[in-house]
């Protein structure tokens, strides 16, 4: 086999069967639309940075904020570090943008945890683009950028007032760590924790983020906790918002397993951890319809959010709708694929290479077996709109029959 190398941020990496990052992908690298003057998503950062410095420790800030790691990580890094299974669905193919199989541009902002913990911090902010192969419609980008954070205290911080408490069980060994088996079979606790440290760890964690969540959306903004799984924290909480009528989920939150600190440091502490996605909170807090608008460089768009208090309301005006243009795309599979079995991100991210962001939403209409062959049909809508003209017909026509072409070749199938 032919040794290829794929270029990612001006480093050559070797190329292997789990590269699947494409040219266009690797285009969105450096954008920083966290980072960029009067972009939302650098407004809702800024609010979120500024409420979590005014947490003070002997007049300090608690927390650092590192924004500007690198977004090409490893496994070990994405995966491993955070405990999460070497078959956990999230290390799949069909969801990453994998470089090779040791490198991904990584998936969520939690990937720089352990580094970070290594490196000697207790508290602190990682904010950052990550990449993640999904969907598409008006709420899903391949690319999107999270708030991350860690806050890890040592007993004292913990119980300042009572002296007589501990974090860890009697049985738990803090000199030698690695003798006690720590289960996640309680819901309310790991096996390692008392439950008072527990207890005041999460009961910090939801009161920060109760917090955050007044700061952004006013003090009458009604929140629900949701029980959660991740495999790097236990207990876990999904954090909902009610909005516009309906139940939002904002971050994803826990406390860390205590494996993590241990390999990484600080290994006698209790830590809470917490991640959210950007583009959500800036679409519900400006009004901003679609998420393809955060990467437009429409003066129309980036005005409306210009010179602004940070703390100002801002209702984002459509500067005008053009109107969506639909095709329909139905194809039999090959003898050896059914509808359970195709990979649908395989073709979005097709379809979204070749239309561009003019692919609104990509939307499965009809499935379909044969009664005599078996064979397998699909039918997907393809819902095209450009966010600055009006498409014409055949302009779509164009791009929907160079689709058809593609998607028959890179997955053999029978356009019908
Ligand atoms: N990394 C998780 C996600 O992307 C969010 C999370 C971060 C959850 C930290 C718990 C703790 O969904």
């Amino acid at each position: 086999k032919a040794l290829t190398t794929v270029n990612v941020n001006g480093k050559a990496f070797e190329a292997d069967d789990y590269t699947n990052i494409t040219p266009k992908i690797a285009s969105y690298l450096n954008s920083n639309l966290h980072l960029k003057k009067n972009h939302p998503l650098s407004l809702v950062r800024q609010r979120i940075v500024n409420y979590f410095y005014t947490f003070r420790y002997a007049g300090n800030p608690e927390f650092s904020v590192y924004d500007n790691l690198n977004p090409v990580v490893s496994t070990k890094q994405n995966f491993d570090d955070l405990l999460i299974p070497l078959d956990h669905v999230s290390r799949a193919k069909s969801d990453c943008y994998y470089i090779n199989r040791g490198t991904l541009l990584r998936a969520h902002m939690t990937a720089h945890q352990s580094e970070l913990l290594r490196s000697g911090l207790n508290n602190f902010l990682m904010i950052g683009d990550v990449y993640r192969r999904d969907e598409i419609d008006s709420t899903h980008f391949p690319v999107f950028h999270q708030v991350d954070a860690v806050r890890s205290l040592h007993k004292e911080r913990l119980f300042p007032n009572q002296p007589d408490l501990e974090i860890f069980e009697p049985q738990y060994d803090t000199k030698n760590p690695f003798t006690f088996k720590n289960t996640i079979s309680d819901p309310m606790k790991q096996s390692c924790h008392t439950l008072e440290a527990t207890k005041v760890m999460e009961t910090q964690l939801k009161n920060h983020l109760i917090g955050m969540v007044k700061t952004l959306f006013g003090k009458d903004i009604k929140h629900r906790w949701v029980d959660a799984y991740f495999p790097f924290t236990h207990p876990s909480w999904e954090l909902e918002i009610f909005y516009e009528n309906k139940w939002m989920e904002v971050l994803g939150c826990g406390i860390v397993r205590n494996e993590i600190l241990v390999n990484a440091g600080p290994s006698n502490t209790i830590a809470y951890a917490f991640g959210l996605g950007l583009e959500r909170l800036a679409m519900a807090l400006y009004k901003i319809p679609d998420i393809r608008l955060m990467w437009s460089n429409d003066s129309g768009f980036l005005t409306q959010f210009e010179n602004k208090d940070l703390d100002a309301k801002i209702t984002y005006k459509p500067v005008s709708s053009y109107p969506q243009c639909t095709n329909d795309l139905s194809f039999w599979l090959p003898e050896n694929l059914s509808i359970d079995t195709f990979m649908s991100n395989d073709f979005y991210e097709l379809v979204r290479g070749i239309g561009g962001d003019i692919v609104e939403q990509v939307k499965l209409k009809d499935k379909f077996v044969h009664p005599k062959t078996k064979k397998h049909s699909l039918c997907y809508s393809i819902v095209y709109r450009h966010l600055e003209r009006t498409l014409t017909q055949e302009e779509v026509n164009r791009i929907h029959k160079d689709i058809e072409v593609a998607v028959a070749t890179a997955f053999n199938v029978v356009i019908r």
